[in-house]
């Protein structure tokens, strides 16, 4: 069996330039040493507070951005080697973003059908043919579980979880290898949340695709990610399975996010017995968690740690 990770992140920096001076004093490490690898069929969550670095990583899978430092292979094969528009339109076809605003990536002044025949006959995965268009624009909005005549609404005629359904749609139309799905339920109302995340699974599922699943939210990682990834300040702290990152967390900062997620399932009591006061430490523990380290200790069979400095 072919176990090469549909992407890959290893060891990726990533520096901005800030002030517009060129000096080493200027320069941000956004992300530092992250590592991680995505199968297909398989979702990782990339949980953090704002800031942290999730979109980067997006941004520099999707080739918005270089890294600094590191590789980014998919499929196997490094990303900064594909050059030249068709190369990197077919790239782009494969990695497919899936973004936090469900209308901005939808053209107000076009129907849901335009939004999904045009992907269709831009890549080539549909004759242009009125009819084979049409079966198959229904055909999409049918595995999204939207009624077929969606296809003749505008966006604003839709809720915003139909919106997000209909980026799903657009998404399966051209086939995608894998989604990278940065925050896409948290513009969404609560009671709808769940849906679309269940939807996302089973498309996950159904299309063999690999997710990346972009969240600040590490309550709602479980219901799609088999893997959860915890970063702060351009660092992944904690890494490995969803069920032993959330039930036996061991970085710090991982039990401070757990904690500020009222998640019936997991009694913060238990997490944090013996530790005094802890939430009084928060901001001790964003202090000793923001060192650029690059020790891991392996916890279990799949599930790893970032040491802390000193
Ligand atoms: N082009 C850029 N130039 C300079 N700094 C940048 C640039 N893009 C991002 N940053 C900085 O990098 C850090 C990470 O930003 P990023 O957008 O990845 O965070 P995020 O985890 O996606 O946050 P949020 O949850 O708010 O979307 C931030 O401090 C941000 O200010
Ligand atoms: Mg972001």
């Amino acid at each position: 069996m072919d176990n090469t990770p549909i992407l890959e992140l290893r060891n990726v920096v990533k520096d901005f330039t800030t002030g517009g001076g060129f000096a080493k004093s200027d320069l941000f490490r956004a992300l530092n040493d992250v590592s991680f690898s995505i199968h297909k069929g398989k979702a990782l969550a990339l949980v953090g507070e704002s800031g942290c670095g999730k979109s980067t990583c997006a941004r520099l899978i999707t080739k918005i951005y270089e890294p600094t430092q590191g590789q980014i292979l998919f499929r196997g094969k490094d990303i900064t080697e594909i050059k030249g528009r068709q190369e990197v339109l077919n790239y782009r076809k494969s990695v497919q973003m899936i973004f936090q605003d469900p209308f901005g990536s939808l053209n107000p002044t076009h129907t849901i059908y335009h939004h999904l025949a045009r992907p269709l006959l831009l890549h080539r995965m549909c004759e242009n043919d009125k009819t084979k268009l049409r079966d198959r624009v229904h055909e999409l909005l049918e595995m999204v579980e939207l009624p077929a005549l969606t296809a003749e609404k505008f966006p604003h005629e839709l809720s915003g979880g139909q919106r997000q359904r209909v980026n799903m749609a657009k998404t399966l139309a051209v086939g995608a290898d894998l989604v990278l799905a940065d925050e896409p339920t948290s513009m969404l109302d609560v009671s709808i949340r769940i849906g679309v995340l269940d939807l996302m699974q089973r498309m996950k599922k159904e299309f063999n695709l690999g997710f990346l699943y972009i969240t600040h939210d590490l309550a709602t990682a479980h219901y799609i990610a088999e893997e959860t990834a915890v970063m702060y300040k351009g660092q992944i702290v904690e890494w490995g399975d969803t069920t032993e990152v959330i039930n036996n967390p061991q970085h710090p900062y991982t039990r401070l996010l757990i904690s500020a997620v009222p998640d019936p399932d997991v009694r913060f009591a238990d997490v944090v017995k013996g530790e005094e006061d802890y939430s009084s430490h928060a901001q001790h523990i964003r202090d000793i968690s923001s060192a650029k380290v690059n020790q891991i200790k392996r916890v279990n069979q799949n599930h790893y740690v970032r040491l802390l400095a000193g």
